[in-house]
């Protein structure tokens, strides 16, 4: 009995604030909210939790809502989790009892002609916030830092001003600052975003933007492994390096094999010169033309010529030209 009449009140409670609000706001297509109708059931754009204790979602999109929203209405329903006034003619300040509700999940209060600061006084519990396409002026609320349920910020096409706060919000996913007047670095906990979230801010610069004058761009953060810029970058790297490492290695190796053939070379004279017989000599290399022309195509014979007339004064150009010419001739004379 004693729950049923607090249940009563606090939904008595609410229905007079929204009454408050329909009486001070001035709407083109009429709102079907009345005094003796039950407001759970026959109100256009309420939702009441779910043993009609509390109004939780208040939705009027495009009703044509005119002028400012008066405090001490709207900001009284504190069990309000979702509220969503978008596309309408409110103006002027928005009282800061409406961003202090402190159950308020969502608020979509975008494409309205809202204006003055945003109020610093911002529910904890706020996860999406959209205030877009509206006239604030002034800073961006420092304590938008502390809304760790954020998922959603949506500020663009207003005319804030000044720094953008430094958000290390976990669940932060979209952000569009888009079309203001702020200045300043983009804090490198934004700079994952694209830089649609920025664009229109002439004074603003940083990642993903054009880079600040003066400033080195700050080293990409390992801890951002999808931003595309950073993830090139270090891919190009990568490359850059794997590539000097391999062609150092190429050129390492030709020398090692062209050493090789001298020493072979001169092995092989020695030998030579100590067994005195012109003619083994001549049949010896008669007999591995042979060798060469009966398996080996025309074009191998000549590189092995080649080879074997080594006269060691290749440049480097040479030396790389060579390399291949020099691996199958080690591969067929081992
Ligand atoms: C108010 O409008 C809603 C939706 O248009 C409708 O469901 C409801 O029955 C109406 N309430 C009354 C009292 O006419
Ligand atoms: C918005 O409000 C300003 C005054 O705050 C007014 O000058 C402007 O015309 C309004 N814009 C619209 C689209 O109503
Ligand atoms: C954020 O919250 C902390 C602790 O809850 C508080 O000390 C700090 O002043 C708050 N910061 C802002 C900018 O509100
Ligand atoms: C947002 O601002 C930009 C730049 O001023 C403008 O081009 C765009 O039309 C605006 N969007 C809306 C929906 O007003
Ligand atoms: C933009 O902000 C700068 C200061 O940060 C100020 O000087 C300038 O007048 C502002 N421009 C507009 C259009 O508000
Ligand atoms: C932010 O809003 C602007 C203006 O409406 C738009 O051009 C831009 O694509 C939006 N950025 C993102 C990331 O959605």
């Amino acid at each position: 009995m004693f729950i049923a009449t607090t249940v009563t009140a606090d939904l008595n409670a609410d229905k007079q604030a929204l009454l408050s609000f329909a009486v001070a706001v001035p709407h083109g297509r009429k709102l079907n909210w009345s005094s003796d109708t039950p407001i759970c059931s026959l109100w256009v754009g309420i939702r009441c939790s779910p043993d009609h204790s509390r109004v939780i979602g208040l939705r009027l999109p495009a009703v044509g809502l005119l002028g400012p929203i008066p405090a001490n209405t709207l900001g009284k329903l504190d069990a309000l989790q979702v509220l969503m006034i978008r596309s309408n003619g409110l103006n002027a300040n928005i009282p800061p009892d409406v961003l202090a509700l402190p159950s308020l999940r969502s608020l979509f209060l975008q494409h309205n002609n809202l204006s003055g600061e945003i109020p610093n006084l911002i529910t904890p519990s706020l996860a999406f916030f959209d205030l877009s396409y509206n006239s604030f002026t002034g800073e961006i609320p420092l304590e938008v830092k502390n809304l760790t349920q954020l998922t959603a910020l949506y500020l663009q096409n207003n005319s804030l001003s000044g720094p953008i706060p430094d958000l290390k919000l976990p669940k932060l996913k979209r952000l569009n600052l888009s079309f203001n007047n702020l200045s300043g670095t983009i804090p490198l906990s934004l700079q994952k975003f694209p830089k649609e979230s920025f664009l229109g801010n002439s004074l603003l610069c940083g990642q993903p933007l054009k880079q600040c004058p003066g400033i080195p761009s700050p080293s990409p953060l390992p801890s951002q492994p999808y931003h595309k810029k950073s993830f090139w970058k270090r891919s190009s790297s990568k490359i850059i390096i794997g590539v000097a490492v391999g062609g150092f290695a190429v050129i390492l190796l030709v020398i090692v094999v062209l050493l090789l053939c001298i020493l072979r070379r001169k092995g092989r004279e020695d030998r030579e010169s100590s067994t005195k017989g012109k003619g083994t000599a001549g049949s010896r290399s008669e007999k591995s033309k042979e060798e060469y022309s009966s398996g080996v195509q025309e074009s191998e014979k000549n590189k092995l010529v080649f080879f074997e007339g080594c006269s060691y004064n290749f440049d480097l150009e040479d030396l790389l030209r060579a390399s291949a010419e020099c691996f199958s001739a080690a591969w067929f004379s081992s």
